[in-house]
């Protein structure tokens, strides 16, 4: 199975996940739904393992977080995170069906993944909390980070749909691309704002827009 593919996932792949590991299990209950594409499943996958492999524990806030699955997966990697908000302006009418299909498989999540349809900005971030975004199209991102920032919580963000015209290119597009000079310039952004900065990537045969931007206050000495 093409990891990129956009068509839905139904019971019918089901046998492509067949194993007793913890993601063919998770992209069972994926399956079961029918409510994303493989893409959304091993995006939101490959991003949740990066980021639990820097960050433990806090609330978990899925910001534009769409179904909500990386806010799932996030929790199911570290029992610790309690609970997790998923806030969209529009939350999918059918991302209660792919919760469901989660819990049923894992009951101990029950109650503890709330969705808000709300716009990012009317969010409270706290400092304890894990503050994550896959695919806030342009600006969206750049308000997240600063969302972290100004609560000084950690930060987790894939950024897609760069705006070359209202996100800060730095003027470094003679040299690399522009949504690479934008993503550059978050992350030089996130340094001056006292952050330590965590750059990865997911797996480009998933997504190319795969820049992992992670960062934390950093400690004072
Ligand atoms: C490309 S989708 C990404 C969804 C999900 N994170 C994923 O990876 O599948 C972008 C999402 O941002 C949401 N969105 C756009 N503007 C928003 C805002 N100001 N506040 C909250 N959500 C917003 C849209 O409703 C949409 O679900």
């Amino acid at each position: 199975m093409e990891r990129w593919g956009k068509s839905r996932l139904t019971e019918k792949q089901m046998a492509e996940f067949p194993g007793d590991t913890l993601f063919d299990k998770i992209a069972r209950a994926v399956c079961r739904a029918g409510t994303l594409p493989v893409k959304e499943l091993y995006e939101a996958w490959e991003t949740a393992r990066r980021i639990r492999r820097k960050f433990r524990g806090g609330r978990v806030l899925d910001l534009a977080g769409g179904h909500g699955l990386l806010a799932h997966v996030l929790i199911l990697l570290d029992d610790t995170s309690k609970e997790a908000l998923v806030v969209d302006a529009g939350v999918p009418k059918n991302a209660g069906r792919l919760s469901e299909a989660i819990i049923s498989e894992w009951p101990r999540l029950a109650g503890r993944i709330c969705y808000v349809e709300a716009s990012i900005a009317d969010v409270a971030v706290f400092p304890d909390d894990l503050v994550a975004s896959v695919h806030a199209c342009g600006i969206l991102t750049d308000e997240v980070l600063r969302l972290a920032v100004k609560a000084r919580a950690r930060v987790a963000v894939l950024p897609c749909c760069h705006d070359l015209t209202l996100s800060d290119t730095g003027g470094l597009t003679g040299w690399v691309n522009g949504p690479l000079a934008v993503d550059v310039m978050r992350a030089a952004w996130l340094r001056q704002q006292g952050y330590s900065v965590i750059a990865r990537t997911i797996p480009d045969d998933i997504t190319p827009k795969n820049r992992l931007l992670m960062g934390h206050p950093e400690t004072p000495v």
